[in-house]
């Protein structure tokens, strides 16, 4: 396990995660009813901009750089603005949210979160953002492990996010379909988002075929291309798979997917996609 998220935080690929994350989360608050929040790959919580790894690569710059200083935000992705804001109260952007520090802003005091981190140092840290929060649950193990053996949880509603490294790169697809299927038949209820990267539509292709002959009933798919997806050698976008939506959340993502290609273009080309691969 080499991967660390510090080098990518803020990104191009978190910032169209973490909008959805927010629309997601929003619609099931809407009811009055606790929910569970399950990051089967959580990561540290938050991260520093300022320090050698972002330094780095720079990747921010081209993410949330883009937003966070902007004259305007363009209205669909004011909320998630300012969730990053809020994480910066000075104005100054030092701070970038991980998905567990999002998904704790925008949940209620009577939700929970589970959040499983498997590399020593991470977890910790992610222990350490959210001492003496009782709503919280770390756990420093596998994350498809930990999905086997919790689901389903006491509330009976929320969400399961599967942000995977992809380190085993196109193998991960079928490590998370597996999950997905034990998930499903323990907790058909619960709703499901899927991130994925996109280097080729050819290698995503498959996945997607066989989500729309598995499990789920409904099966939704967001993907935003910052480049074409011509070059096998660059992330050339990256796309979210959400089984079982919330009742019109594809009319949000349908404002908010445009709004986030504006935004995050690299080139001329640069697209985004809404789609059903199954629906009731
Ligand atoms: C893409 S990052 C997560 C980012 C986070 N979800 C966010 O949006 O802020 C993936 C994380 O998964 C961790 N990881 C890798 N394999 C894992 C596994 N099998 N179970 C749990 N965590 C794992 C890595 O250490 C890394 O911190």
């Amino acid at each position: 396990m080499n991967y660390r998220h510090a080098f990518h935080a803020g990104n191009f690929a978190d910032v169209f995660k973490h909008a959805i994350l927010l629309a997601l989360l929003d619609a099931l608050t809407g009811k009055d009813k606790p929910l569970c929040y399950f990051d089967t790959h959580a990561g540290r919580g938050a991260y520093r901009l300022d320090e050698a790894e972002a330094l780095k690569t720079g990747e921010w710059r081209k993410g949330i750089g883009r937003l966070f200083d902007a004259a305007q935000t363009p209205e669909p992705l004011q909320r998630y603005v300012a969730a990053i804001r809020a994480c910066n109260p000075d104005g100054e952007l030092r701070v970038y949210p991980g998905s567990p520090l999002l998904a704790a802003q925008a949940l209620r005091a009577g939700d929970r979160l589970v959040l499983c981190e498997m590399q020593p140092d991470e977890a910790a840290a992610l222990r350490g953002q959210f001492r003496g929060d009782r709503r919280v649950h770390v756990h420093h193990r596998d994350g498809y492990a930990a999905l086997n053996a919790l689901l389903p949880p006491a509330e009976k509603r929320g969400l399961v996010l599967i942000d995977p490294p992809f380190e085993a790169q196109e193998a991960e697809f079928a490590t998370i379909e597996a999950a997905l299927a034990k998930a499903q038949a323990r907790w058909p209820n619960g709703v499901y988002a899927v991130w994925y990267p996109i280097k080729s539509h050819r290698t995503v292709a498959p996945f997607h075929r066989r989500m729309a002959n598995g499990p789920f009933e409904e099966v939704l798919v967001a993907e935003l291309l910052v480049h074409p997806d011509d070059s096998p050698l660059r992330l050339n976008g990256c796309g979210l798979l959400i089984a079982n939506p919330p009742w019109k959340l594809d009319a949000t993502l349908a404002r908010l997917l445009p709004a986030l290609r504006d935004a995050l273009a690299q080139s001329a080309d640069a697209s985004v996609n809404l789609r059903w691969l199954r629906d009731k």
